[in-house]
């Protein structure tokens, strides 16, 4: 699906010629953590991961099912709920001064559209069914945005017509509206408050590809005219070729794979990209695609060392101890794999008692 080409326009830099971090994510665990009869039992969603999303960039997050992509994106988003915990970590946004989680309940919601949106995978559920589309506008947005019903009304729609949207969708009842359609007036309220940061997981994938581009191309404009920075998840590459501007690669919970997104395309370097970009189908190329063993791992049972070893067809010794740390090979390309780095830091995986100690001192449960 070809986008607009401006959608992969780089980021704009700051004062020094260096990229301006929008989101700064260091050493994030959040597993799910369940008691049955009396012995607990954690799913290890999202394991020590460390990433930044620079100002006006997209940074795609690609990865199979069930390898924490949601996971990751309540927990930046600071939706954590029971079972759902958050261990250690820190995640700083550009217009916070402080770690997320040590923000009071009311300045998190007071954060909440104003400068963190998010668009999710039938985040349409957000309209309420049985009041017209005008009603969640007033809802959700026009506590944030601090004037008159009167001015309220005109800057709702001026949104809704830079972003090509009817200001008649306004006195519609959700069940009026198609599926895309929906979509596109959850993106503009999701965007209306004009957020310096938004959260995207899955936006598109439950579309038929028709509406699927416009609804992408929907977002860039948003994204582009408000110059926000956006975390985009999708499990379908092809997506990412369009939109992304960075892509980072999760594999049971780890980040094992980040770069430029034509790079990795170009050039994967972590055996399991390699895998998943020669999967993708091509036009004229007939020759045979040969599946990975195995499948992912479960997350409450990880493999040791290397979770990816026991379908690697390059592992090592090694990779069965200890993980490999993501490593920055090149400019801008991280990666966590000996064969790529045989210097790769190993990572100690926490024990139980080590995970207690972090979970008393770090937990937060926002409600
Ligand atoms: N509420 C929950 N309680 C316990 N485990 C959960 C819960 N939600 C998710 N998980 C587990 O956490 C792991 C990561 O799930 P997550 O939804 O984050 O993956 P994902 O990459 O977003 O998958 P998908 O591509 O299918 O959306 C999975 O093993 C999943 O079973
Ligand atoms: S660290 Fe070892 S098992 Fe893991 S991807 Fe690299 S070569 Fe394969
Ligand atoms: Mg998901």
């Amino acid at each position: 699906m070809a986008l607009p080409a401006n959608g992969k326009d780089p980021p704009a830099k700051g004062v020094d010629g260096a990229p301006e971090p929008a989101l700064e994510v260091v050493g994030l665990r959040a597993y799910y953590v369940m008691a049955y009869y009396g012995i607990e039992r954690e799913v290890r969603a999202v394991d020590n991961i460390t990433l930044t999303v620079n100002k006006d960039e997209i940074y795609g997050l690609a990865g199979e099912s069930s390898c924490g992509k949601t996971t990751f994106i309540k927990t930046i988003a600071g939706a954590i709920r029971p079972p759902l915990r958050v261990l250690g970590g820190t995640i700083k946004y550009s217009f916070l001064d402080r770690n997320l989680y040590d923000l009071d309940e009311a300045t998190l919601s007071d954060m909440r559209w104003s400068h963190l949106s998010c668009v999710l995978q039938g985040s349409m559920n957000v309209l309420n069914p049985v009041r017209r589309i005008r009603k969640s506008f007033i809802d959700f947005a026009y506590p944030h945005m601090g004037l008159s019903r009167q001015d309220f009304f005109e800057a709702v729609d001026r949104h809704l017509e830079r972003l090509r949207l009817s200001p008649d969708v306004l006195s519609a009842f959700p069940h009026e509206l198609s599926g895309g359609m929906r979509q596109r007036v959850t993106i503009a309220l999701a965007t209306v408050c004009h957020p310096e940061f938004i959260i995207a997981d899955e936006p598109t994938t439950a579309l038929d590809v028709v509406v699927q581009r416009d609804v992408l191309a929907m977002i860039l404009e948003a994204q582009q005219q408000f110059r926000s920075s956006m975390i985009f998840v999708t499990h379908d590459l092809t997506v990412h070729a369009n939109i992304s501007n960075r892509l980072g690669i999760m594999y049971a919970g780890r980040l094992v794979e980040e770069g430029p997104t034509t790079e990795v395309f170009h050039e994967p370097l972590h055996p399991y990209t390699q895998h998943l970009i020669a999967s993708l189908p091509r036009i004229g190329d007939l020759s045979r695609k040969v599946a990975l063993p195995g499948s992912p791992p479960s997350l409450a049972d990880p493999p040791s060392g290397c979770r990816f070893h026991p379908r690697c067809p390059l592992a090592m010794d090694v990779c069965r101890q200890a993980h490999p740390a993501l490593t920055t090979v090149a400019p801008g390309r991280r990666v966590a794999c000996y064969a790529v780095d045989p210097n790769a830091k190993p990572e100690s995986d926490l024990s139980l008692g080590e995970i207690a100690a972090e979970a008393r001192t770090a937990e937060r449960v926002v409600p």
